[in-house]
């Protein structure tokens, strides 16, 4: 251990875990100095740099709090928490894909009947958002639950609106029999993700912009089948091809299409003009 060099560095950091009782956590670290050691020497970091660096992880570190935590929006941004996601959620073809949960899902949201408004008397434009919950062999699933949560149309979580005391824009939903479901809501907005710390700094450095696009969050689950996190994203929208924490999937870009019929509006207990969403879940067996 006394004649270090370039060379032997990380295998003597690695021994000198031999101590260690966990298998895991020292598989763990053992890639962790390997890939650190190696990073180091493909930069060629300076002692500035390594400074600097010190400097941003503890500024992440004093940016968190009990609503703000600026560790996750780092994962995310650097697309770590994706690549965990993926690696963790693989489906065969034609299941419903996984995607970032995000940090604005609650256990409180209210139940509410097939049809229910989860927008109460919001301001926006009116959208419905329907669809049935199936087996890879597309029968149903008979009453899967949803649980949905959006932002509002300016971009906000009701976890974000100072005046709302309860819950919006949240709701739990059960399929009927045949796997139908149906809810009424208000088109979401494209928003940033907190931006005011190191994690948007770094954005900025990056040339980054630290926007979503537009999405409804869903946590389906049927028992006997796997539940899936996931969000369906608004085709169209300007930052589905730079999503801020890389959370958009091809097969979940759905289209909200406009509908200017008083008639279609009335039956469905909207105004007009409002937005028709139709998406399938499908859901893996256990
Ligand atoms: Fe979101």
């Amino acid at each position: 251990m006394r004649n270090l060099t370039e060379a032997n560095l990380s295998e003597t950091v690695i021994a000198a875990m031999a101590g260690a009782k966990n298998a895991r956590f020292k598989e763990i670290m053992t890639g962790l100095i390997k890939h650190l050691h190696a990073f180091i020497r493909e930069v060629n970091l300076t002692e500035a740099e390594w400074l600097a660096s010190i400097q941003f992880l503890t500024a992440v570190g004093q940016k968190c709090d009990e609503k703000r935590q600026e560790f996750i929006l780092l994962s995310d941004t650097l697309g770590a928490t994706t690549m965990k996601d993926i690696i963790n959620n693989r489906k065969p073809p034609g299941v419903t894909e996984y995607t970032i949960l995000g940090p604005f899902h609650r256990p409180d949201a209210p139940e509410f009947p097939l049809s229910g408004n989860i927008a109460a008397d919001l301001p926006g434009e009116p959208a419905i958002v329907r669809g049935r919950v199936l087996a890879p062999d597309r029968s149903p699933i008979p009453n899967a639950m949803l649980d949905v949560w959006q932002s509002d149309a300016e971009g906000f979580y009701d976890l974000q609106m100072p005046d709302i005391k309860s819950t919006a824009l949240r709701g739990v939903f059960h399929a009927d029999a045949e796997g139908n479901y149906i809810f009424r809501t208000i088109k979401p907005s494209f928003y940033p993700i907190p931006h005011d710390g190191p994690v948007g700094q770094m954005l900025i450095a990056m040339g980054r912009h630290p926007y979503r696009p537009a999405h409804i969050h869903f946590i389906v689950s049927a028992e006997g089948y796997q539940s899936v996190t996931t969000e369906l994203f608004a085709s169209g929208d300007p930052y589905l091809d730079s999503d801020a924490v890389f959370g958009v999937r091809e097969s979940l870009v759905v289209p909200f299409i406009r509908n200017d019929s008083k008639d279609e509006a009335e039956r469905l207990n909207v105004s007009a003009p409002f937005y028709m969403v139709d998406y399938d879940f499908v859901l893996e067996p256990v």
